[in-house]
């Protein structure tokens, strides 16, 4: 398959702002990296040079790119990989090789790019890579939710966790999800695809569900009936700060508690929330 590549240098309050909107469209294909104090650069990516009417709307806004480039899937993910290992959450690495240095006593997660959503570049990843960062899971099972390349729920069971399983709506997810469970020694995890917990099978309980899935999805999460015996533990992230009243207010209706909320960045916020006695 080609992918197609555009690129802008923007103001970095324009291209984070351009950045969140895309997001909010549910267009993940997008990158935004530091090119100077005040710039950034925002790639967008196509399969196929194809992008939805409000992306193509949206990106009209910002001019003709600096650039664009048209990649053979396989030589462009090879180029992606060089990428220099990260840390994305306190002692937890990325890395695109599964070969580069790291730092004693870190902990590394070998996820090369992959066409799914999770390289633990974004804030609302990043802000359920913490939490799990700094949790012992011992002897859990866990629920990843809206999995894209599975690195919540890989970080979850480098924590301790006994058991992580993985769902997803979209098949590029479950593939890459599937392929980094390999590289990461879980080759037996369970990755499911369908919608939300209809994924999931219906014996299948778990004591922690994490989730980075926009507010819309949690609200249906939320309202499913399913979800009482599947879990009562939640952590979620990936909720715009101007939906988190309605995600409040639908955690109490579901028999909810929440104990505690932190921000992603100046948009996103992340809340756990546990099942009142
Ligand atoms: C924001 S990404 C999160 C990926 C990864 N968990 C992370 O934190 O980086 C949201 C994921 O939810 C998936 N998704 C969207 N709608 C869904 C649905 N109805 N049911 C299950 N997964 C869904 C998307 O395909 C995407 O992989």
């Amino acid at each position: 398959m080609r992918w197609h590549e555009w690129r802008w240098r923007l103001p970095r309050r324009q291209g984070r702002c351009c950045a969140q909107a895309l997001t909010a469209l549910g267009y993940l294909q997008h990158a935004l990296s530091s090119r100077s104090r005040a710039d950034v650069e925002l790639a967008v990516y196509a399969a196929r040079g194809r992008l939805p009417p409000a992306v193509r709307a949206l990106l009209a806004g910002l001019g003709p790119p600096r650039a664009q480039a048209v990649h053979e899937e396989g030589t462009w993910f090879a180029a992606l990989s060089k990428q220099q290992a990260q840390e994305i959450a306190p002692g937890i690495w990325i890395d695109p090789t599964g070969r580069q240095r790291l730092p004693p006593c870190a902990v590394r997660l070998h996820l090369p790019p992959l066409p799914a959503f999770g390289d633990g570049q974004h804030p609302t990843t990043r802000l359920l890579a913490r939490w799990l960062a700094a949790s012992d899971l011992g002897g859990q099972r866990v629920l990843d939710l809206g999995c894209g390349t599975g690195i919540l729920g890989l970080i979850a069971r480098l924590r301790g966790a006994r058991r992580v399983d993985f769902a997803d709506a979209d098949p590029h997810a479950v593939r890459a999800c599937r392929q980094a469970c390999r590289l990461n020694g879980y080759p037996g995890a369970r990755v499911w695809r369908g919608d939300l917990l209809a994924a999931v099978p219906p014996d299948r309980s778990c004591d922690l569900l994490v989730a980075n899935l926009y507010a819309d999805l949690v609200l249906r999460l939320l309202a499913d009936p399913r979800l009482p015996s599947c879990t009562g533990r939640l952590w979620l992230s990936g909720i715009a700060r101007r939906a988190a009243g309605g995600v409040r207010r639908a955690l109490r209706r579901a028999g909810f508690q929440i104990v505690k909320e932190e921000d992603a960045d100046d948009w996103w916020i992340g809340i756990a929330a546990e099942r009142r006695a």
